[in-house]
């Protein structure tokens, strides 16, 4: 079946194909370096809703051109990790494995940023150098999770909060890593102290129900015992393992992803030894995430 047959109705200016039946679109024939007219970016906002993440494949953009991607969606200037960030454009993010060199915790489930108050309601992602196999990145529902769970867990998850930390996250060691990385670490502490969102978030465009905790960031659920905290997390970070909630994109150099980081977790597999791997990261938000 070709592209055309499988594109859903409903886009007037957007050829979009699911991706699966839960998760992502692909989105054929668009140049993200043309996207000036507001029904065509309107449609964008509409499928980043839909489908929580977009891929687009076949992509040429500069620096500013990608920052002028999100700004379809947010503010590029809003919260940003401790990536380091292209020379000339500071919002963008350069997230970079080399052949010999650190690494980042990318590769364990999280939403950008969570151990924020306000984190980013999403991420630009352009590929640029990318191995020959392996470095794919998979995303899974947090309102397919919501979905999924009996109405009496939804209810109670719905009372509940939890601490989110970048200290629980592989961040610390990425600094470990560093010749300055003492002082990194202090400042960041000093800058990021715990933060606490709801267990179930509700999306404020789709109004859908989300289970919002990831294993990065998330430290513990308050007013519950450790055990007991670790327990309920262990079932909610498994529910979100299961492939029918999840997409996974095969990178290939010069595509696009556009994720909606309140609906979604991303995991970045490491399974590419020391070959070259760099993207460039834009994420962008609101004055309220939520
Ligand atoms: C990220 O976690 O934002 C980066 C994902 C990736 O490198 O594929």
């Amino acid at each position: 079946m070709s592209k055309l047959e499988n594109a859903v109705p409903g886009y007037k200016h957007l050829i979009v194909e699911p991706y699966t039946p839960n998760i992502g679109a692909l989105i054929h024939d668009l140049d993200l370096a043309k996207i000036q007219d507001e029904a065509v970016r309107a449609e964008l906002r509409k499928a980043l809703g839909e489908y929580q993440v977009l891929f687009f494949r076949r992509q040429q953009l500069t620096p500013e051109q990608q920052i002028d991607v999100a700004r379809v969606f947010g503010d590029p200037d809003k919260t940003k990790a401790f990536f380091p960030r292209h020379d000339s454009v500071q919002s963008i993010e350069l997230i970079e494995t080399k052949p010999v060199g650190h690494r980042y915790g990318t590769d364990q489930w999280h939403a950008d940023i969570t151990f924020s108050a306000n984190p980013p309601t999403g991420t630009v992602l352009y590929s640029h150098i990318i191995p020959a196999a392996g470095g794919d990145t998979l995303w899974s529902s947090g309102t397919a999770v919501y979905d999924s769970l009996p109405r009496a867990l939804q209810l109670y998850l719905e009372e509940l909060e939890a601490v989110h930390s970048f200290e629980h996250s592989g961040w610390p060691n990425y600094f470990a890593q560093l010749e300055n990385g003492e002082e990194i670490y202090r400042k960041a502490r000093a800058d990021n102290l715990p933060v606490v969102h709801p267990v179930v978030q509700t999306h404020p465009v789709t109004g859908k129900k989300i289970v919002y905790v990831n294993p990065n960031f998330t430290d513990r659920i308050k007013g519950l015992s450790r055990q007991q905290s670790d327990a309920l997390l262990t079932f909610l970070f498994a529910q979100f393992l299961r492939p029918e909630f999840q997409a996974r994109l095969r990178w290939e150099a010069n595509t696009v992803a556009i994720w909606d980081n309140r609906a979604t977790v991303h995991y970045a597999t490491a399974d590419y030894g020391n070959q070259h791997r760099l993207l460039h990261r834009v994420t962008f938000g609101e004055d309220r995430a939520f």
